[in-house]
């Protein structure tokens, strides 16, 4: 027997598939919230300037809100003891993780793709601190440098231009491929590197001789394993900021260097 389907369902159904097209058209693409702690996340979103009332959200470990609308959002959230209300804006990645204090809080996210983590927002390394990285791994001209989680290709770049070195980045955002792409070959360097788009855990870096991370702790946590099984003894692996956690007896030299505005920043060096 053949059910009718109600007039108010098709028209809800056709108004999702318009915005979706309209959406699409336009390049618009959703906002996301990805649950990067170990607890459930319970939050508020609000769309800026609306009188919609505040609609709650349960967002499980791992897991990812989308929101298609066309509008910038305030979510509030409680952060240790007090509640925190941060904009956020459409069609950017966003992420809740642990502060420093292990307290709850929303932050930048560089992707909001289910298959692969968000293993760090996009920051890139100022040129001086790249240039002390690079001088720390005490570079060779046979090596091979890789960069998990490239950015703009700044340190594969560097690496070719001062020591002549092949190297290889890896990224997840195509615009970073892009201009990793385009800054080679303004660099002139652009047969000596490799710009790959695709996530840091599926990518085969066992030929990396020196290895250059600038990912979160719980990413590298993430990493070590492969670490552990895919790179050959005697590699050389420099992390920016945070502490390759497990790998304490590796640890070969370390500095920490004031840049501008007096933002500290931490440079940890081991060998495999
Ligand atoms: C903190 S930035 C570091 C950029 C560069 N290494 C530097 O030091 O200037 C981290 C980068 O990791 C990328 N990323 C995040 N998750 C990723 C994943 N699963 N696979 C590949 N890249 C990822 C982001 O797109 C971002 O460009």
């Amino acid at each position: 027997m053949k059910r009718k389907i109600a007039l108010p369902i098709w028209i809800g159904f056709l108004l999702i598939i318009s915005l979706l097209l309209e959406a699409s058209s336009q390049g618009i693409k959703e906002t996301t919230i990805r649950n990067v702690t170990v607890k459930t996340v319970r939050y508020t979103i609000k769309p800026v300037n609306s009188n919609r009332k505040p609609e709650k959200r349960v967002l499980k470990k791992g897991a990812i809100d989308r929101f298609l609308e066309f509008s910038n959002f305030d979510v509030t959230y409680k952060k240790g003891k007090k509640k925190k209300t941060r904009r956020i804006y459409r069609g950017r990645p966003y992420s809740f993780r642990l502060n420093e204090e292990y307290e709850l809080d929303l932050y930048d996210g560089s992707h909001g793709r289910s298959d692969a983590p968000d293993l760090a927002p996009y920051v890139p390394t100022p040129e001086d601190v790249v240039d002390k990285m690079l001088s720390m791994a005490k570079i060779d001209k046979d090596d091979i440098l890789y960069d998990l989680g490239c950015g703009d290709g700044r340190i594969v770049i560097t690496a070719a231009k001062k020591y002549g070195i092949r190297g290889v980045g890896v990224d997840i955002d195509p615009k970073r491929i892009s201009e990793s792409n385009a800054n080679a070959l303004y660099a002139g360097v652009e047969n000596l590197v490799e710009f790959k788009l695709q996530d840091v855990l599926k990518v085969d870096f066992s030929e990396a001789t020196v290895l250059m991370v600038y990912l979160l702790p719980e990413s590298l946590k993430l990493l070590r394993p492969m670490f552990d099984t895919l790179l050959t003894p005697g590699t050389i692996v420099v992390s920016h900021n945070y502490a390759v956690s497990g790998w304490e007896d590796k640890e070969i030299d370390y500095t920490s260097l004031v840049h501008e505005e007096e933002i500290i920043h931490t440079i940890y060096v081991y060998r495999k």
